[in-house]
């Protein structure tokens, strides 16, 4: 998808972590959501993310619009390192970077009309526009994402979700950004209406030039958009390749287990389902099994896999994988054991489990995002 070869965000070995509190005589926890990752992402191509739900996306994406500060690494937009940036210098690239939500009605002010808030980021990222100019780009924007010009003064609550979601996407356009963070865009709308916004996100992206990261847990979503994917699991990458090539030759396990999933019509039943072909949970993120994370759930697992972390190898067509075995199952087309080996670090302990429960409840904040980047 007339991606050129030019990068314009370089994530080095970025690591985010999260302290977990466990009220007075407990030792805080350590979360490892992201696990030295590095990337690219080129001028005018669309990286898919995917990985199931506790992976590490949201977080990652996140990290690279400096809403959360990574605990070590480096987020490279045009070379300049975004982290560590004080607000206002971050101010600067914020138009720039911007982010398309997953939950389009409970992202929007149910206080503010659609105009006001298609309108919001111009007024702290472009404060010299008169209020007629502004009018004029909000109402160019409502047109260029599906929205009648007239509906400009009518409040979120009005809207469908798809409706909703196009609000969303004309927010996240109005400071012309060059790359924006999509972080499940279309998760929570129908099916039929998950079609409509995805062939707008397409089309926006070649009248605008947009360069996307688009994050889901569905890889026939990501399918449909990326031209390059990413696979993460428990904050690390696992394998990332052209889309064409990971669909049609997964090479990582992992890879190949979420490739078997089958795809589920009902749009609430795929929701809630687990990826199917892969046993079991993702482990805590507190306390994930040695070496290979992903051992305790791979069908091909030995005892090395406990050992080390698998680096992520060059595996030719600018694929890398994180796999000792990528090699022997890919040309030796070695059998699936039923079920991994196990070992020490596979069974989280109770009070890691606990914990994990704590953070997980809607509303559980222990770090706030960035509110002055906001
Ligand atoms: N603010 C937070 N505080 C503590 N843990 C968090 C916070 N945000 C995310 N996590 C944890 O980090 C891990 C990765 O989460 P997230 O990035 O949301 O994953 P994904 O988007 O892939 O579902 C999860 O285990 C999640 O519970
Ligand atoms: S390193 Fe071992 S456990 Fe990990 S994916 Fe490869 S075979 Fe499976
Ligand atoms: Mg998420």
């Amino acid at each position: 998808m007339n991606a050129v070869d030019h990068t314009l965000l370089s994530v080095e070995n970025l690591r985010k972590t999260f302290s977990i509190r466990g009220g007075f005589f407990r030792k805080p926890l350590t979360l490892t959501a992201l696990d030295d990752v590095t990337f690219t992402v080129k001028t005018g191509e669309t990286l898919g993310i995917v990985g199931e739900s506790g992976c590490g996306k949201s977080t990652l994406g996140r990290c690279i619009l400096q809403l959360l500060k990574p605990d070590d690494g480096k987020v490279l937009w045009l070379g300049q390192d975004l982290v560590g940036l004080r607000a206002e210098a971050m101010r600067l690239w914020r138009q720039d970077l911007q982010v398309i939500f997953q939950d389009p009605l409970a992202s929007l002010n149910p206080r503010m009309t659609v105009g006001d808030i298609i309108a919001d980021p111009l007024r702290a990222l472009k404060p010299d526009l008169s209020r007629a100019e502004r009018r004029a780009r909000v109402i160019r924007m409502m047109e260029a994402v599906g929205l009648l010009p007239e509906m400009i003064n009518r409040y979120p609550h009005e809207f469908s979700g798809g409706q909703a979601q196009r609000i969303g996407i004309a927010r996240a356009l109005i400071t012309e950004p060059k790359l924006i963070v999509c972080d499940e865009p279309v998760s929570a709308l129908d099916v039929s209406i998950q079609a409509q916004i995805l062939n707008l996100l397409a089309d926006l992206k070649d009248e605008f030039g947009l360069t996307l990261v688009f994050i889901s847990h569905d890889l026939g979503v990501v399918r449909h958009v990326s031209d390059r994917i990413m696979v993460l699991y428990l904050g690390r990458i696992v394998e990332m390749a052209p889309g064409d090539a990971l669909y049609a030759a997964p090479k990582h396990p992992y890879t190949r287990a979420l490739l078997t999933a089958v795809p589920i019509a009902d749009p609430k039943r795929a929701r809630e389902r687990t990826i199917e072909g892969l046993v079991g949970e993702v482990p805590s993120p507190i306390n994930p099994p040695s070496g290979c994370h992903f051992r305790t759930r791979c069908p091909y697992a030995i005892d090395d896999c406990a050992k080390a972390r698998p680096p992520l190898e060059p595996a030719g067509d600018e694929r890398v994988v994180a796999c000792i075995r990528w090699r022997e199952i890919d040309e030796k087309g070695l059998a699936a054991a039923t079920r991994a080996t196990t070992g020490a670090g596979d069974v989280p302990s109770p009070e890691a489990e606990l914990r994990l429960e704590e953070v997980q409840k809607p509303g559980f904040t222990p770090e706030d995002p960035r509110p002055d980047l906001l």
